[in-house]
């Protein structure tokens, strides 16, 4: 079965928020790359009609990256829909029909966590799970002991190596290149530690708040939706040791150590945040907690990293949209000329997102008679026209049986313990105003290590 190809796509929530953004351009993708030949069948509660499910389907397209009419030909050939309440055993047996002699489903729950058991259950029972893989939206429960359950729950169902759980992160190029360019440099080596490097800031910045899913937001906060897995996924891939081999089991030990250890969070690591106006949203409770932005520090406990603190800070309605990852260097031990502050010393910068490029600062003397000097960037930059998208990745890597970008059942465990303490009300949220870097007391957590360092998004 491990090397088999999947022969129907099966994706729950397809008239959901996720399947309109990301699942339907994937599929056109992947069926324009010649590698997704399989009936595709939409499972959701709307009662549609297959035609109006394609009808969806072109639309999801024209907002995200255009239609290709071949390809968008293909898939509404091959797209069917099956309606119906997931609490039900009819919509299971109307999915068992649909899905015929196939017997190797490849099932994608883009559903929220609340209804994940259900459908396991009624996949189950209607034998739909039998030769399946399963792909799992994140967040992967709500915290370690529901993520225990819910991985419990699926082992009844699925065996460990039928499980895809999805942090879509991980397929992304940039994020890949963090683990390439540090395994395929080694002059980054002998640096790369406590020795060297004085602090290690990321930050996850958007813009935009939480229009048209305020009501799964407001059940989750920024610290479930982003730091447990994305945030906490990228340190991983910064802090881990090179993997004995390049197979997937290789690689996910590797990473399970560096989840290992990142020492559990406690309230004292954390500010949370939430925007103005973020309680006057439609579905977002009144007197609401949940926080929109976060900011940690957090340690390593290895002897590499002891030490180095890893400073991490995502929200929304921030001033900019970027993710990037800042890595400061020690400054020289002893002034030769110019006096060289904390900031300026040397770094690294990987911007994930919105352009993608890794930045290496050195300091070199100014043109004139004084021995002073300024920092200068050695900057990388790709222009792919050919990129593939994280969930386009992803799925094709599921079709094929391929789980080394998915999370492994104890990693999802690992990352959930470390932020267990911070969940919830465990702390207070600050207000912020929109189109700032969140509350002021996210700026006390990192002054003794020279403040955060604010993406900067230019248009060129
Ligand atoms: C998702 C979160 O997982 O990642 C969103 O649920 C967030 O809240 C998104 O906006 C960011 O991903 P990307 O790929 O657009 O940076």
């Amino acid at each position: 079965m491990a090397n088999l190809d999947s022969d129907v796509f099966v994706f729950f929530g397809a008239t959901g928020d996720l399947a309109f953004k990301q699942i339907f351009p994937a599929l056109q993708a992947l069926i324009k790359r010649g590698q997704f030949n399989m009936p595709i069948i939409g499972v959701g509660r709307s009662p549609k009609t297959a035609d109006e499910l394609r009808a969806r389907a072109r639309q999801s397209l024209e907002k995200h990256g255009g239609v290709d009419e071949a390809a968008f030909a293909l898939l509404s050939k091959r797209l069917q829909y099956v309606s119906g309440d997931y609490n039900a055993p009819e919509t299971f047996s109307k999915l068992r029909k649909a899905i015929g002699t196939a017997s190797r489903p490849l099932y994608y729950l883009a559903i929220p966590p609340s209804s994940f058991e259900k459908v396991v259950t009624g996949l189950a029972q209607s034998g739909c799970n039998r030769g399946a893989r399963v792909i799992i939206e994140k967040p992967f429960g709500r915290d370690l002991a529901s993520a225990q359950e819910l991985n419990r729950t699926l082992h009844q169902t699925f065996p460990e190596s039928a499980i895809f759980r999805i942090d879509h992160y991980l397929g992304k190029e940039p994020v890949q290149n963090l683990l390439y360019f540090r395994f395929a440099n080694l002059f980054l080596e002998p640096i790369w530690n406590n020795n060297y490097i004085q602090s290690v800031q990321i930050t996850m910045a958007e813009t935009f708040g939480v229009e048209g899913r305020a009501g799964f937001y407001d059940e989750v906060g920024a610290i479930r939706d982003v730091v447990q897995n994305h945030m906490l996924e990228v340190v991983a891939l910064l802090t881990m040791e090179a993997p004995i081999g390049s197979d997937a089991e290789a690689q996910r030990n590797e990473k399970q150590r560096a989840f290992r250890a990142m020492r559990p969070l406690t309230p004292g690591d954390i500010v949370r945040g939430q925007f103005r106006g973020y309680r006057s949203e439609k579905d977002v409770a009144p007197d609401s907690q949940v926080e929109t932005f976060a900011a940690l520090r957090l340690n390593i406990d290895t002897w590499r990293w002891a030490g180095v603190p890893f400073y991490i800070r995502a929200g929304k309605r921030m001033p900019v949209t970027a993710t990037e990852v800042l890595v400061k260097l020690k400054r020289p031990p002893l002034r030769v000329f110019d006096t060289i502050s904390e900031n300026q010393a040397n770094y690294f910068r990987f911007r994930l997102s919105p352009k993608v490029s890794i930045t290496l600062s050195a300091r070199a003397k100014k043109p004139g008679e004084a021995m002073s000097g300024e920092c200068v960037e050695l900057v990388v930059q790709h222009s792919s026209t050919d990129e593939m998208s994280p969930y386009e990745r992803l799925l094709g890597d599921a079709v094929r049986g391929d789980a080394l970008l998915f999370v492994r059942e104890d990693v999802v465990e690992t990352s959930w313990a470390v932020v267990d303490s911070i969940l919830g009300n465990a702390t207070p949220v600050h207000p912020y105003d929109p189109e700032t870097w969140g509350p002021p007391e996210a700026d006390k957590m990192i002054a003794e290590d020279g403040g955060w360092s604010n993406p900067v998004v230019t248009n060129s």
